[in-house]
């Protein structure tokens, strides 16, 4: 058994290509003029809704963002098409996702002082894996020459928190002795571009992390993991039915319903409190109250979900410095987004200061890690 067990590296990949807010709405609300146009029969009659108009500055306002990266952005804006033209790739080629996992897992690597002879354990954790099996992760285990073993997990937008939290007991079991746990997010094909309410929620992005024993870590930037604590609570507020019993529902596999979907603002109104008496009960079990957090890198799903919990947490307004927001250029990451927050923001801290990793999407679910500077 170890003393302790570490965070010593984090990893960051983002896409070459990116849309903002004018350019996807620009062809939202095309998409929606030529709709309107084509059923203006039926719209007439009342058998069919008239789409309604998206906005540059209601998706600001109302979430943070301006602007998202995307995996392929060929597609997206095309009126008649309305989601991402991505090839599909041979079986002996590297999948796409493998491929945006192998890009943050190096650059984790890098930032860890590690090799891939150092890791014994491997977990791709994310909100969708673009295949059943193989996994993902035993791909990504073998492009790198990694031994040991490796797995999927998903956990929708708590993926990456929960894959922590594996590795996290992995190494205190003794099971593994260094775990590279890497979130390759490609939200892109699983978002409704043709639906106003969702279509500027999701950006794609992929991140990873290097989970050790503080007796192996020699990475300049060492976060103790004090302890870890998630909890679970069922709800359809947030769902996509996407899945491999569709063919045999008789289904079809493209339906919205089988796309992201959600209930926004019960979301916002059942998920706030949840995530502010579970970050509390995490830090009272340490005898900190949220003064003496230094950081809260917050899951990143909309701004006035982060502002609010944060002004809960804190009785007060919250910095930026405090609890930063990267959902400006890279929107709602999926589980990626606390782990981009830390990634960006987490090297100016000295040592002995405390932070606070948290998540809260669907599931629902609420996944966080008291940390400390070593
Ligand atoms: C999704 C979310 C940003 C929407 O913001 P909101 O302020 O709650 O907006 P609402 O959905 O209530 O819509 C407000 C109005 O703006 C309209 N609207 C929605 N999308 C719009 C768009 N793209 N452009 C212009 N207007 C829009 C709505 O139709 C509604 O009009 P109405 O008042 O006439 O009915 C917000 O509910 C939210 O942050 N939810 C948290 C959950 C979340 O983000 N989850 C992500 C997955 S974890």
């Amino acid at each position: 058994m170890t003393s302790s067990v570490v965070i010593s590296g984090s990893g960051l990949w983002k896409p070459d290509n990116s849309i903002s807010n004018e350019e996807l709405v620009v062809a939202y609300n095309a998409y929606a003029e030529q709709f309107n146009q084509q059923h203006q029969k039926e719209i007439k009659q009342g058998e069919l809704e008239p789409k309604p108009l998206s906005s540059a500055e209601f998706i600001e306002k109302a979430s943070g963002i301006k602007s998202r990266y995307i995996y392929v952005k060929d597609g997206v804006l095309d009126i008649d098409r309305m989601r991402p033209n991505i090839p599909e790739r041979a079986e002996e080629e590297l999948s796409d996702q493998a491929e945006m996992a192998i890009h943050a897992a190096k650059d984790a690597l890098k930032a860890a002082n590690k090799t891939p002879e150092d890791i014994d354990a491997v977990i791709v954790s994310c909100a969708y894996t673009q295949r059943s099996y193989p996994a993902l992760a035993i791909e990504v285990q073998g492009a790198l020459g990694i031994k040991g073993f490796a797995f999927d997990m998903l956990v929708a937008c708590s993926a990456a928190t929960f894959a922590l939290h594996r590795a996290y007991e992995m190494i205190v079991a003794g099971t593994a002795k260094t775990v590279l746990i890497i979130n390759p997010e490609l939200t892109s094909p699983q978002v409704n571009y043709c639906d106003r309410d969702s279509h500027f929620i999701f950006g794609d992005v992929s991140t990873a992390m290097v989970v050790e024993s503080a007796e192996t870590a020699n990475a300049e930037h060492v976060f103790e993991i004090l302890s870890t604590k998630a909890v679970t609570q069922y709800s359809n507020n947030i769902r996509s039915n996407f899945g491999y019993v569709s063919r045999a529902n008789d289904a079809d596999p493209f339906a919205a319903d089988k796309l992201f979907h959600q209930e926004g603002r019960k979301v916002f109104k059942e998920v706030c409190p949840m995530a502010v008496e579970h970050i509390s009960e995490h830090l009272a079990r340490h005898q900190l109250s949220s003064e003496n957090v230094s950081r809260w890198w917050l899951h990143q799903a909309n701004i006035n979900m982060n502002t609010f919990i944060s002004r809960k947490l804190l009785d007060r307004e919250p910095s930026l410095e405090e609890a930063p927001i990267i959902l400006d250029t890279f929107a709602n990451a999926a589980s990626a987004g606390s782990i981009i927050a830390f990634n960006l923001y987490h090297k100016d801290l000295q040592s002995g200061d405390v932070g606070l990793l948290c998540s809260f999407g669907a599931g629902y679910s609420i996944g966080s890690l008291v940390l400390k500077k070593l």
